[in-house]
């Protein structure tokens, strides 16, 4: 049996072929250099590239609309605004998510509501997020986690029923498909981040899909300081802020989106194979198939780990063996959302309206049980560059948990 590296073995990933990320090539240069020759580096004017931009990203979104934006935490807050949310209203979020989802609601003076997620898929779960909605419930915010979308076909009876905005958090979802249709404008709106870690990047960057006009219309002059854009000028019709993406993101979006295509199609091939594979082994299951997710994007491939199988060795432990071996992964965010130092009372007081700050669950005494589990115990995570290698690639990652669990009774005695 082949030692393992964390005892001084051979790494069994050694020489794992991971891309670097982002990916840059002589078109994304280009791009720079004419938008910088160009002289128009903001996208105030008509003809901007950020317009370019929209109408290729909502086309590749089979979307009616899109609206670029400095980044996907004002991407979220713009939707909220622009869908009417008002300060003291209650969003409903998931407890398993980046901190962006929950404090783009405070940043509207609304209240964050955290969410337990579901057992099967750690997506918010329909039925808690039915059972936490009041008569002050205005909106939810559904994270397609890791890229894994949400069930819409519970969840869009359940908004409709109450009445609710829907946002759809999709930073972690490019490419990601429901029955054939790409997320983001299932819902009334759907937010994108470009930052540089993300799946399409110019380092900083985000976009709102939508496919109605009003909130389009809406979000639009919210999201160019009252104004509306391609005029210039200083008619100003809302007290706003400005969330502009610059022409330089711009330039490099539409340069990144050409190859999007591409690395989503070979990601999703790579990621189905890693699940196949996975599965065969036990206690390394990924999230379940299900048929009426047409394609999957990737931020995170999510293991989730069930110590029982790997002799009652806890996940931190199977994470530094396999890290050793020269996987990288991770388990994100470490801890449900509501355990950060930001959801205490004294910090949460600094940002809230008083009157609001009175309606507060004590996000302190909180204790979602499918939440706690999933971060302490089960999940494992592979950023998304890693399924850009290739199936020799891939057949490494399954060979070293193979090589981790044949040794488990050696890793147990570290
Ligand atoms: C789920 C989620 N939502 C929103 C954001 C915010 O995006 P940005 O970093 O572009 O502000 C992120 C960023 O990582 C995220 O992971």
């Amino acid at each position: 049996m082949a030692k393992l590296a964390v005892l001084g073995g051979k790494q069994a990933a050694k020489g794992l072929n991971i891309p670097a990320w982002p990916f840059v090539d002589r078109e994304d240069e280009r791009m720079l250099v004419k938008v910088l020759k160009g002289r128009r580096w903001c996208r105030i004017y008509p003809g901007s590239w950020a317009e370019k931009f929209e109408k290729a990203y909502a086309k590749w979104n089979q979307a009616k609309y899109a609206i670029a934006a400095a980044n996907g935490t004002v991407t979220l807050e713009l939707s909220l605004k622009a869908g009417g949310v008002k300060i003291g209203d209650e969003v409903l979020v998931p407890a398993v998510t980046f901190i962006a989802s929950a404090s783009a609601i405070s940043e509207v003076g609304a209240i964050p509501i955290f969410v337990d997620v579901d057992p099967g898929t750690f997506q918010i779960s329909p039925e808690a997020l039915e059972a936490s909605i009041t008569k002050r419930t205005k909106a939810v915010i559904a994270v397609h986690y890791g890229g894994y979308p949400v069930n819409f076909d519970k969840i869009i009876p359940i908004v409709r029923k109450h009445k609710l905005l829907l946002v759809e958090d999709c930073a972690h979802a490019h490419g990601t498909e429901w029955k054939g249709r790409p997320v983001g404008s299932i819902g009334d709106f759907g937010s994108f981040s470009f930052q540089e870690s993300k799946s399409l990047s110019s380092g900083e960057g985000g976009a709102i899909l939508t496919n109605n006009k009003k909130y389009y219309e809406e979000a639009s002059i919210i999201h160019n300081i009252g104004r509306v854009v391609g005029k210039p000028g200083y008619g100003h019709f809302i007290l706003s802020s400005n969330y502009r993406l610059s022409e330089f993101q711009a330039g490099v979006l539409l340069s990144q989106l050409s190859r999007l295509t591409q690395q989503t199609n070979h990601k999703y091939k790579m990621g189905e194979f890693l699940a196949k594979e996975l599965n065969k082994i036990g206690g390394v299951d990924s999230l379940p198939r299900d048929k009426r997710i047409t394609k999957r994007g990737y931020y995170f491939f999510i293991i989730k780990y069930d110590a029982r199988q790997f002799g009652g060795v806890h996940r931190d432990k199977f994470l530094s063996a396999l890290r050793a071996e020269g996987v990288p992964c991770g388990a994100a965010y470490g801890v449900p959302l509501y355990k950060n130092y930001a959801f205490c009372r004294a910090q949460i007081e600094k940002v809230l309206p008083s009157r609001v700050v009175g309606k507060l669950p004590n996000y302190e005494k909180l204790y979602l049980p499918v939440a706690e589990n999933f971060c302490a115990n089960q999940q494992i995570t592979l950023w998304h560059p890693l399924l850009l290698t290739d199936r020799n690639g891939i057949q490494k990652i399954i060979d070293t948990v193979a090589k981790i669990k044949e040794n488990i009774d050696e890793l147990k005695k570290v």
